[in-house]
């Protein structure tokens, strides 16, 4: 894989430690894609945790939580915290709202997420693992041996699309919309994904419009165990706006898409800049079990979660006044020394692998998380299965994003079935 890596590292180090504390905006969309960000964290957390940023073009003055314990302080008080009109550093265009549970505070957003949790329960996800296995399956077979191909695109979106596809009970033949519609309502400007501002939200005017279709469908007919039909025949949502409709489609999609996606990605290539842990793998699969949290966490694929102070407020030391911003860097707390032992390594056998910040605290904690923990697992036993190894064959392409930490694309080469 790619030389280089090591000097453009080291010269972000440099960088990271000459220049002026205050000057360091930890939102560079530029640093994420480049993966050049971690001096950035490294020096922050050490010298000024809690971070005041005063200019920046794009999100306003914002602080940036970049510790372990301040950023569960953050996540666990919502009645400081809150979540209302956003949750990440770019705002929701006023003429474009969006509302979805994850970005309103209590009550609304505890009765819209109670309707959304029974599809994950225990019992479904049971009822869900032999299809996902055996979609996951046919996915792997297919795979070209011997023949670069983009991991990304055959693997991680094709699965975590088909996932979706079932949680929606969406239309088979159109799932590839769901991909769409998802990197479009994270498209960053730069991002080149859509042309305009206009452009996006009328992509999500589609969206809206084909799910109000399947709503109707579904509103009419006996309730049924997917999110739509589970949406309109619930007392919290039924009544929702079209926009809040949209925007809780957003969530689920994006929710449950990206993130998968992007872990599912990121395992391999851990394992591929760690040979000695994809060795230990093979050795005993029964590793699995702890490997996917490990993953989760030295990938985190939600770098941040956004908050606005209710009140003033102190953190560490700092004075935070009611009305900012403040932004919880999970992908920072989950490298954070102090917490986590040797956290930059990626090690499969940790001894408490679950301790990470990448599906956050309190009331917002992620509603997906044993079934995203499930579907690596389902991967993973079955990559081994039937591959010796997968082998990244240049350096992969990063989504440009402070928020999404991800993969645009991945080359692999798979030399040999087992
Ligand atoms: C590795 C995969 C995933 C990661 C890293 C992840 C991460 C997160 C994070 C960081 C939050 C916000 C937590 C907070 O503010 O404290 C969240 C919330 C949420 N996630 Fe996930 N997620 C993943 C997979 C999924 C999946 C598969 C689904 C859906 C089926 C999903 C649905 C949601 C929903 C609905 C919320 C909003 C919860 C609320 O506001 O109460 N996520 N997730």
């Amino acid at each position: 894989m790619a030389d280089g890596a090591g000097d453009i590292l080291k010269n972000a180090r440099a960088e990271a430690y000459a220049m002026p504390l205050d000057q360091i905006d930890l939102s560079d969309a530029g640093r994420f894609r480049a993966d050049t960000i971690w001096p950035f964290f490294e020096r922050i957390r050490k010298e000024d945790p809690v971070h005041y940023t005063a200019e920046n073009e794009e999100f306003g003055p914002f602080w940036s939580v970049t510790r372990y314990n301040d950023i569960m302080a953050v996540d666990t008080n919502h009645q400081v915290f809150s979540s209302e009109g956003g949750i990440t550093l770019g705002d929701t265009p006023d003429d474009f709202p969006l509302p979805m549970f994850i970005a309103m505070d209590p009550p609304k957003h505890d009765a819209q997420r109670k309707v959304i949790s029974p599809i994950v329960a225990p019992f479904n996800l049971a009822a869900m693992e032999p299809v996902i296995r055996e979609r996951a399956g046919k996915i792997l077979d297919e795979l070209p041996i011997g023949q670069p191909f983009d991991w990304v695109d055959a693997v991680s979106i094709e699965l975590t699309t088909q996932m979706l596809a079932t949680l929606f009970d969406f239309p088979w033949e159109d799932r590839r919309k769901l991909t769409r519609w998802s990197d479009v309502a994270t498209a960053d400007d730069a991002s080149g994904l859509v042309e305009s501002e206009e452009a996006r939200q009328a992509e999500l005017m589609e969206c809206a419009a084909y799910f109000t279709g399947l709503w109707n469908e579904r509103v009419n007919a006996p309730p049924r165990n997917d999110l739509i039909s589970m949406m309109a025949h619930s007392e919290s949502m039924k009544n929702m706006e079209p926009m809040e409709y949209l925007g809780n489609l957003v969530l689920l999609i994006v929710g449950g898409n990206d993130t998968t996606r992007n872990s599912i990605s990121g395992g391999v290539l851990a394992l591929n800049q760690n040979p000695d842990q994809y060795q230990k793998l093979r050795d005993n699969p029964g590793l699995i079990t702890s490997m996917v949290p490990e993953i989760i966490r030295w990938q985190t694929p939600l770098s941040h979660m956004r908050r606005r102070a209710l009140v003033d407020t102190e953190l560490a030391g700092k004075q935070i006044k009611a009305g900012d911003k403040v932004a919880m860097w999970y992908v920072s707390g989950n490298r954070d020394e102090e917490v986590i032992e040797n956290p930059n390594a990626f090690i499969i056998d940790r001894e408490r692998p679950r301790q990470h910040l990448s599906f956050g605290f309190g009331i917002h904690r992620c509603v997906g998380n044993r079934l995203a923990e499930m579907q690596l697992r389902i991967v993973w036993e079955e990559v081994l299965k039937r591959f010796p190894t997968v082998e990244v064959v240049a350096e992969p392409r990063r989504v440009l994003s402070s928020f999404i930490r991800g993969y645009e694309q991945m080359l692999v080469n798979i030399p040999a079935r087992n």
